[in-house]
C-alpha cells in the first residue's frame, strides 16, 4: 500500500466540511490540519481529531503537508493559493479560481513558473456521466451540434444569504453556480466567442444578482443559452438531477440539452434521441437510447485525481489557465448583462 497523503483544508465552511469528510473517507489520504479563523470551526477540527489553526499561514509554516484544499470565500482563493505554492504544496482550489480576472491571470503565470501543480475544483468534470457525454459527442453520434440549452434553476434557502460575502460583489450565482455550467459547456461544446446577457436581482434585492440568462455563440458555430436562477423552485438544475450530492433531493429529469443534426443528448440522464432508422427525418418516430455509465461521486473522484496529481501521475484536469477561460466567459456574461452589449471574447 502507498503511504497516505497528508492533506489540510483551508476554510471549514459548508464546502470545506464536505472536503474534510471526503478526505476522512479516503483510504489513500489523511486529514492532518484545518485552518479557519471562525471560532466555531475549532470544534470541526476537534471532531476530526486534527490541529486547528485560526491562521492558515501558521498552519503552512508548521505542518508537513502533501496537499492543501482551499475552500474559502472566492476573493481569498488566489492570495491563499499564492502562499501554498510558495511552500511548494500541490493545491486543490475551489471554483471560481478568483473573483478578479487580472489577479487570476497573474496567479496562473506564477503557478506555472513555480511548477507546483494547482487543480481547480470544477468537480463536475470528474462525473462519469459527463465523461460519457464527451465520448458520445466526440464519436460524432450527434452529428454537428447546432444548439445547446442549459438550465440551472433552484431555490436556495433564504438563510443561505445570512452569510454576508454571499450577498456582496464577488459572489452571486453567476460566479458561484454558472461557473460549473460554463465550465461543462466549454468542456462539452467548445469555446464561446460572443455573449449576450441579462441579470436581475428582483427576487431577493441583494447587491448580487439572483437570476441571469446568457446567449452564447461558439467558435464552431453552435448557439447556446444558459438560464440561471437561485430563486426558482424548480427541478431543472444539475444539483437536483445529477445525484452528485445526497444533500439535494434527486428528481428524475434533465438540465442540459445538446441538439445535433443527427441526434440529441440530454444530461445528466444521458438520453440519446434520434429518429428511427438512423436518418434525421421528422416523419419518423424518435428512439431514445439510455446510455449507461458506472456510478461515482465527482467530488470523491476529484480527490482521487488530486492524489494522482500530488503523486505526479497525472496533470491537473482543470488548470488555472483553463479556469481563467471559464472566468472570462462569466465576466463577459456580467459585462453583457450590465451594459446590454454584445461581448466578443
Ligand atoms: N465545488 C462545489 O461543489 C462547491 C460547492 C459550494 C461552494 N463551493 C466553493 O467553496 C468556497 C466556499 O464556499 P462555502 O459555501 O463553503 O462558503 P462558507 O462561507 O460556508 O465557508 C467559507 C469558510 O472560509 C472561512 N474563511 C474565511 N476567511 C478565512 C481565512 N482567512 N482563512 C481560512 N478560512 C477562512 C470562513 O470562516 C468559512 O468557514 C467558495 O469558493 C465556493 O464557490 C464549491
Amino acid at each position: 500500500m502507498t503511504e497516505q497523503l497528508r492533506l489540510a483544508v483551508i476554510g471549514a465552511g459548508a464546502m470545506g466540511r464536505d472536503h474534510i469528510r471526503y478526505i476522512q473517507d479516503d483510504a489513500d489520504a489523511r486529514l492532518v490540519a484545518i485552518a479557519d479563523p471562525m471560532p466555531a470551526t475549532e470544534q470541526v477540527a476537534k471532531d476530526a481529531g486534527v490541529p486547528w489553526f485560526a491562521d492558515y499561514q501558521e498552519m503552512l509554516e508548521c505542518t508537513a503537508l502533501d496537499g492543501v484544499v482551499i475552500a474559502s470565500p472566492n476573493h481569498l482563493h488566489v492570495p491563499m493559493a499564492r502562499e501554498t505554492i510558495k511552500h511548494g504544496i500541490p493545491t486543490l482550489v475551489e471554483k471560481p479560481i478568483s473573483d478578479d480576472l487580472d489577479d487570476a491571470r497573474a496567479f496562473a503565470a506564477e503557478a506555472r513558473v513555480s511548477g507546483v501543480p494547482v487543480l481547480v475544483g470544477q468537480h463536475r468534470r470528474h462525473n462519469p456521466k459527463v465523461r460519457r457525454a464527451k465520448e458520445i459527442i466526440e464519436s460524432g453520434a450527434l452529428g454537428k451540434i447546432v444548439t445547446v440549452a442549459i438550465l440551472y434553476n433552484l431555490y436556495k434557502p433564504d438563510t443561505y444569504y445570512d452569510i454576508p460575502w454571499r450577498r456582496q460583489k464577488g459572489a452571486g450565482p453567476i460566479l458561484v453556480n454558472m461557473v460549473h455550467d460554463v465550465d461543462l459547456m466549454r468542456y462539452l461544446i467548445g469555446e464561446p466567442v460572443e455573449i449576450q446577457g441579462m441579470s436581475a436581482n428582483a427576487a431577493r434585492g441583494f447587491e448580487v444578482e439572483d437570476s441571469a440568462v446568457a446567449t452564447v455563440r461558439f467558435a464552431n458555430g453552435t448557439l447556446g443559452t444558459i438560464t440561471l436562477s437561485d430563486s426558482a423552485a424548480s427541478p431543472w438544475n444539475w444539483e437536483s438531477t445529477a445525484r452528485e450530492n445526497p444533500f439535494f433531493a434527486p428528481y428524475d429529469t434533465d438540465a442540459y440539452y445538446i441538439m445535433g443534426t443527427k441526434a440529441s443528448l440530454s444530461l445528466p440522464r444521458l438520453h440519446l434521441f434520434s429518429h428511427a432508422g438512423g436518418v434525421s427525418d421528422w416523419t419518423k418516430p424518435f428512439v431514445c437510447e439510455v446510455q449507461g455509465v458506472r456510478e461515482g461521486l465527482p467530488h470523491r473522484l476529484q480527490l482521487k485525481h488530486f492524489e494522482r496529481v500530488i503523486r505526479g501521475e497525472e496533470a491537473p484536469l482543470v488548470t488555472p489557465e483553463d479556469a481563467i477561460k471559464t472566468l472570462e466567459v462569466l465576466n463577459a456574461v456580467k459585462r453583457a448583462a450590465d451594459g446590454g452589449e454584445l461581448v466578443r471574447l
